[in-house]
């Protein structure tokens, strides 16, 4: 077995199913990390622990959490060469995820003011202060921490980001001791060019690439395309959705996070690996498609592998 060049995090489980509106059952979202595990998906959101008023699709987080093949898979992820991460805005969050025994968390905040309030009901500066609370507290507790940053190149309500704020959040999250920042293009406005020159002024500002990862949304069709720059700058871990799921309720018109299919298919072609079953996780995605959306357009894989 090669060493994956790629590290692909499959979000599908959390940002995937979050804004959902019809309740997907507990056992389809178990069955879904099952699945994307046994295409040779290595790291996966498992799902988030927040407010359920907001997120309500993910109120069964702890169900989730504490169903017995799942909690096989949480006690022990690294024997079995598995990242595990649970989203966790705040103190509460991480003692729920900690009381289910979760290994890795990941905190998430916005470098613009209105998606902060909106989606966290906090302003910048505040994200951050919960995000170092959680961060001390995991990191205490011997949890690794992820982080996000949200609408690097586009707030839905406030418009084009400036890159000093994404550039600022970068630092101070990995000044708390995320292990790795991902960069969400959470409305998807961003493209191959606003991709390369963001990387650029990260990495003159003294940010370590290898400490950063994409998470692009599909909205105007550029993600694969992002994730190839970002790839070609020196990103080597992508975010991706199987189906094409996802989209925060938060950011209004925003679409799914790019196909985890079209990123494997992507890389696979071009003779990267990515330690993933594009056959099975083509199957993934057509079955999670029907569960939830009651249909699938898949065409037979074989099409398009070179
Ligand atoms: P708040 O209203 O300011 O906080 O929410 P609060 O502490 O006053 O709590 C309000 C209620 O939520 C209380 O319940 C708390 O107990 C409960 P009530 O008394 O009203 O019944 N609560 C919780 N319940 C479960 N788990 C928790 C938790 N915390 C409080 N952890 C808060 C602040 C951050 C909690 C809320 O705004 C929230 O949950 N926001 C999360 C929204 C979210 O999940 N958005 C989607 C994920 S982010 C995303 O998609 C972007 C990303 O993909 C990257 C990208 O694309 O850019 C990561
Ligand atoms: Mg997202």
């Amino acid at each position: 077995r090669q060493i994956p060049e790629v590290r692909i995090v499959e979000v599908g489980p959390r940002d995937g199913l979050q804004s959902i509106q019809d309740t997907v059952p507990t056992e389809t979202k178990i069955e879904l990390i099952q699945r994307l595990r046994q295409a040779g998906l290595r790291s996966i959101e498992l799902t988030s622990v927040v407010s359920p008023r907001k997120i309500p699709q993910l109120a069964d987080c702890q169900e989730v959490l504490a169903n017995p093949a799942i909690k096989r898979l949480i006690e022990d992820p690294e024997k079995l060469g598995l990242q595990l991460p649970v989203l966790t805005p705040n103190l509460k969050g991480l003692e729920i995820a900690l009381s289910r025994g979760v290994k890795e968390v990941a905190v998430f905040i916005s470098a613009t003011e209105r998606f902060s309030q909106a989606n966290i009901n906090c302003s910048i500066e505040g994200g951050l202060e919960r995000a170092r609370a959680v961060a001390r507290k995991a990191i205490q507790a011997g949890v690794a921490v992820r982080g996000y940053v949200s609408c690097v190149f586009v707030d839905p309500y406030d418009g084009p980001t400036n890159p000093s704020s994404v550039l600022h959040c970068v630092q101070e999250l990995l000044q708390i001791g995320c292990y790795e920042v991902s960069l969400g293009d959470t409305t998807g406005a961003g493209t191959p060019a606003k991709v390369a020159t963001l990387l650029r002024y990260l990495e003159k500002n003294s940010i370590p690439l290898k400490r950063l990862a994409g998470h692009f949304h599909d909205t105007y069709g550029q993600a694969v395309a992002n994730v190839l720059q970002a790839y070609i700058c020196g990103i080597r871990v992508f975010d991706a959705s199987v189906g094409g799921l996802g989209g925060c309720p938060f950011a209004p018109g925003a679409k799914g996070n790019v196909s985890t299919e079209d990123v494997v298919l992507m890389f696979q072609n071009a003779g990267i690996q990515t330690g993933v079953n594009l056959t099975e996780l083509i199957a993934t995605g057509d079955w999670i498609n029907q569960q939830v959306r009651g249909s699938s357009d898949t065409l037979p894989s074989d099409y398009c592998i070179e």
